[in-house]
């Protein structure tokens, strides 16, 4: 009977072509197309009715167990490509963990902050304690309080960021030493490294941005020799037994006396050669004896207490320390500099 073969036919082919299938889209598709709606064994059952009645059943019975059988033949063969694929692809994915890759960049911190971390160690080792304060500072906490009044020369627009007549950008670390004494009782003992402003051009030894830490002590019988022995510390902490610290007779209004604090040249050692000026000593921070008028102003009894700060210059300490002669290397963001410094 026609039907019959055709059936036949339908199922060899279809075997046929299974067994050349390679993909799980190729398998979707002879599905489709032998058992789908449209299908080639769909198509069948529907001319069922042009059979004679009494063949109806047996030829229908015999198309719905092909299309059973078939169906398991193509559930099983879709198994088995399903595992090929993803066999397939584990291997395309695969990691050689041993191919030799180009080192990351790792990073580098920045002079300053090495400088800066160095000096924290070293006082902090002292008994001193970090503390910090905001860069937009009230007029009243970055002049008044450290005894430059109204019309000192140091006010000099030129020289200071006003945001308006009483808010400045802090031109030094010093008002942490008001902020520090009209919020601790004595002893005091703190450091305040920070970012500090001066309206200055920018060339190779200024830049209006830069970095000071300020020191402060106050206690009871706190003496010059305190001080000096302070900064001799801290200098051979940091630059060797070798070096030692010289005072010279300077002025600022918020100590008395006030001393300009040198180190020795730590490249010739004191002999004098062309990072020194032919001197032997480098000037690194200014310091004093805290004026007695600013711990009143700042209500320390000074007939009880006493004390002494310094103020360093953490660029020069930086540019000292790592040969860099022009400051705006330090600002400038070049990976090259920090590279060398790893
Ligand atoms: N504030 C001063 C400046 O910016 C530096 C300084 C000098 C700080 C003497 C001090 C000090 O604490 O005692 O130039």
């Amino acid at each position: 009977m026609a039907m019959l073969e055709t059936l036949q036919t339908i199922k060899r082919q279809a075997e046929e072509q299974l067994a050349t299938l390679t993909s799980t889209a190729a398998l979707d598709a002879l599905r489709v197309r032998v058992l789908g709606k449209k299908g080639e064994l769909t198509a069948l059952l529907k001319g069922l009715g042009q059979l004679a009645p009494e063949e109806r059943p047996t030829v229908g019975a015999q198309i719905n167990e092909v299309h059973a059988w078939l169906n398991e033949r193509m559930d099983a063969h879709l198994a088995l490509l399903q595992a090929r694929e993803r066999e397939l692809a584990l291997q395309m994915e695969t990691i050689d963990v041993t191919e030799p890759r180009p080192m990351p960049k790792i990073g580098a911190a920045h002079p300053i902050t090495l400088v800066m971390h160095e000096l924290i160690e070293c006082f902090t080792g002292m008994g001193f304690e970090v503390m910090q304060g905001p860069e937009v500072e009230l007029d009243h906490y970055n002049f008044e309080l450290m005894n430059l009044p109204k019309n000192h020369p140091a006010r000099d627009a030129q020289d200071t960021f006003y945001m308006d007549d009483n808010i400045v950008l802090r031109t030094h670390t010093s008002p942490m030493q008001a902020r520090a004494m009209l919020t601790r009782k004595p002893p005091i003992r703190i450091i305040c490294p920070g970012r500090v402003y001066r309206a200055d051009e920018v060339d190779a030894t200024h830049s209006p941005v830069f970095h000071q830490m300020e020191g402060l002590v106050v206690d009871e019988h706190v003496t010059m020799a305190d001080l000096r022995g302070t900064l001799d510390a801290f200098a051979k902490k940091m630059y060797g037994e070798d070096v030692s610290t010289r005072f010279r007779p300077s002025f600022f209004p918020f100590t008395e006396p006030s001393a300009e604090v040198d180190l020795t040249c730590s490249s010739c050692h004191g002999k004098g050669c062309r990072i020194c000026k032919e001197t032997g000593w480098i000037e690194v921070l200014g310091s004093g004896m805290v004026n007695p008028k600013v711990l009143e102003m700042c209500g320390i009894d000074s007939t009880r207490y006493s004390g002494f700060a310094f103020g360093i210059g953490m660029e020069r300490l930086a540019m000292r320390r790592f040969g860099i002669r022009d400051m705006r290397l330090l600002y400038e963001g070049d990976a090259r500099l920090l590279g060398q410094l790893r």
